[in-house]
């Protein structure tokens, strides 16, 4: 072998090697500090498909009530499939970002249509509402299958241990997992990653900027969507009036809030008052 050839076999090694060690740094740390979730008591992929949904933008402390109830009312793709929008969203009320249980709904009556749960990135992504990182979460913690992907969390991690930088962008995150992934261990690596970058390199302690950040602006109107879903889902019904005294808007702000939510499906206008899909 050249001289060359040596030192690039060498390179590999010192890959693999710090790979390796990685991989064994980040076990070691799960095998006593692994989170008890209760999602991760099951393989059943349209509860990991509902999870994952849920864990989009909203923190784990938040989701996981809402899940289990979630799981009681629907405990199958079937049952979802067949929801009543407006129990649905009485369900979802609360986690935000309500248009995401609509399209959860959607997905689980096109599985059912299909016949069989996806088992392919591109069928999943294919989907309303699941994206590159959730397609991929979905394959994992169902099926355990060898793939990566990356949420804000295991980026700070990649980003901290040195495996990528800050401006690094998110396709090449992806890449760079894949070359750590442990082959068969996929579920437990990913479990203990998330772990790890929620509890050892959290956002507060590396400093390390999420790549989106919510404006102002849109928290608020989120705020305000959030406020009038809350009112009809315990109301059933509301008029334009009781929801001004309810959330102190000016008439023509909340006139184009409520055109946006019954442009998403999210409620219904009558004659005279608004009230959630049937
Ligand atoms: N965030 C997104 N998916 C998650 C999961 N399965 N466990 C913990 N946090 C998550």
């Amino acid at each position: 072998m050249s001289r060359k050839a040596v030192a690039r076999e060498e390179e590999k090694n010192y890959t693999k090697r710090k790979v390796k060690a990685f991989q064994e740094k980040i076990f070691q740390w799960w095998e006593i500090n692994r989170r008890m979730l209760p999602w991760r008591t099951t393989t059943d992929p349209y509860q990991i498909m509902v999870s994952e949904v849920m864990l989009q933008q909203t923190q784990v402390s938040r989701v996981i009530i809402k899940f289990e109830e979630f799981i009681k009312a629907f405990p199958t793709l079937q049952s979802l499939a067949d929801a009543k929008k407006s129990d649905l969203l009485r369900v979802w009320s609360g986690l935000g970002y309500n248009r995401r249980a609509l399209w959860l709904q959607e997905a689980a009556q096109e599985i059912v249509k299909k016949g069989s749960f996806p088992s392919e990135i591109e069928e999943l992504e294919a989907l309303k509402g699941i994206g590159p990182y959730t397609a991929r979460a979905i394959l994992i913690f169902a099926f355990n299958k060898d793939l990566a992907t990356v949420d804000t969390n295991i980026r700070r991690i990649l980003i901290s241990e040195g495996f990528a930088t800050e401006e690094t962008p998110e396709s090449n995150l992806f890449l760079l997992a894949e070359k750590l992934l442990p082959k068969g261990r996929s579920r437990d690596w990913h479990n203990a990653l998330m772990d790890y970058g929620a509890r050892v390199l959290s956002a507060a302690k590396t400093k390390i900027r999420p790549l989106t950040r919510q404006t102002t602006y849109n928290k608020s109107q989120r705020y305000f969507r959030g406020q009038i879903l809350k009112y009809l889902v315990e109301h059933s019904k509301a008029t334009i009036q009781q929801l001004q005294e309810k959330t102190a808007l000016p008439e023509k702000d909340l006139h184009m809030l409520m055109e946006k939510l019954a442009k998403d499906g999210l409620i219904i206008k009558r004659k005279n008052h608004y009230a959630l899909p049937d």
